[in-house]
């Protein structure tokens, strides 16, 4: 095996190291820095990977499930597509015509993706402002300026999300009151599940904590000090009603909500519907544009049928987000790709 080159946070990679000289597996591990700059769901970095001579395979870590909020993995794998796409455009930056292979093994399931190197091809303008825009983005949960996001970019983060194989509906003006409620719905139905709040505080974290995963106070717009009390908050109270007005008020305000949708709903349709993610949020990063996500009416059953009736005309909505412009916020962390990666 070859030696890891130790960056111990992975937002410290620079471009300038790229190991020009050395092998390719040198190559791969270092592209795997910005792999796991990734979103996932609660910060879980729910991926394991190993490199194999110019290939690396992308493997779920289902040890990191969320079984109350994602009883089915589902968006532990789109994670792990949002990893996929992070590292694909990694590979295009540095000048390879790599390609993906989605759930290449049948007998397999926790091998998501294959991403192998290719031949040698300079990429794109747009290829490399999405690879600045690895660094960049953030979930943004704080409200957004009553500013309109111009229809010539949304038009742009559609065809984006086509381009993975999934399908985007956006949602502006009075249209987005009836997905505001549902999403309310959603909140009040898990902040009134202990389950659901006792595994959310696990993964929340004081601003200040040396935690390489989960949610910091900061990234959920909490003070320092009030950071302290967050996990016992969570855990401790019915916060539903509260959440959901906060939310009606923040979807009212967003100039647009987005669903991402697919034809069917298994692992492949939420490994695409992962990519599609990806390449929206980093896109729109390019727009200056900021995400967050109000995923609720989808993690409830029979709210998800209801988004499916009311936005996506059947096809299954796996992501709902707000956008629009927003401040800029503190990263979150992420582990190190020593800790990630199989011998
Ligand atoms: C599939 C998926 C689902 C997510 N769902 C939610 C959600 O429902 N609510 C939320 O606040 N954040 C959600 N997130 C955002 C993560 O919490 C966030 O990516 C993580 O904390 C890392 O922070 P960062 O995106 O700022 O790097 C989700 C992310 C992914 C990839």
């Amino acid at each position: 095996m070859v030696r890891v080159m130790q960056i111990d946070n992975p937002w410290d990679v620079h471009d300038y190291d790229f190991p020009v000289e050395e092998s390719e597996e040198h190559k791969l591990l270092f592209m795997l820095n910005y792999a796991v700059l990734a979103p996932s769901g609660h910060n879980t970095q729910p991926w394991k990977f190993k490199v194999e001579g110019d290939k690396v395979l992308v493997f779920a870590d289902r040890a990191r499930a969320l079984a109350v909020i994602d009883p089915d993995d589902r968006e532990l794998v789109m994670s792990c597509g949002a990893a996929t796409f992070h590292l694909w455009v990694a590979a295009r930056r540095f000048g390879y015509n790599a390609t993906v292979s989605l759930l290449p093994d049948p007998q397999d399931a926790d091998l998501i993706a294959v991403v192998s190197l290719g031949g040698r091809q300079e990429p794109t303008l747009n290829e490399n402002k999405l690879f600045e825009a690895i660094f960049h983005r953030r979930t943004n949960r704080l409200p957004f300026k009553p500013q309109d996001i111009p229809i010539s970019d949304l038009e742009s983060l559609a065809s984006a999300v086509e381009a993975e194989g999934a399908m985007l509906d956006v949602i502006t003006g009075s249209e987005k009151r009836k997905l505001a409620e549902l999403i309310a719905e959603g909140d009040r139905i898990q902040g009134g599940d202990k389950r659901f709040r006792r595994e959310l505080a696990a993964w929340i974290h004081p601003s200040r904590s040396q935690s390489r995963d989960g949610i910091p106070g900061y990234s959920a717009g909490v003070r320092d000090i009030t950071s302290y009390a967050g996990p016992f908050m969570v855990r401790t109270f019915d916060w539903g009603e509260g959440r959901a007005a906060r939310d009606l008020e923040l979807a009212d305000g967003s100039p647009a909500l987005l669903v991402i949708s697919t034809a069917g709903d298994d692992q492949m349709n939420w490994l695409k519907a992962g990519m599609a993610l990806d390449h929206l949020l980093l896109l729109a990063h390019d727009y200056r544009l900021s995400a967050s996500y109000l995923n609720q009416p989808i993690e409830v059953e029979h709210l998800r049928q209801s988004v499916g009736e009311l936005i996506t005309q059947g096809r299954v909505p796996q992501c709902i987000l707000r956008m629009g412009y927003g401040r800029d916020l503190k990263r979150t962390p992420r582990r190190p790709v020593s800790e990630v990666l199989i011998p």
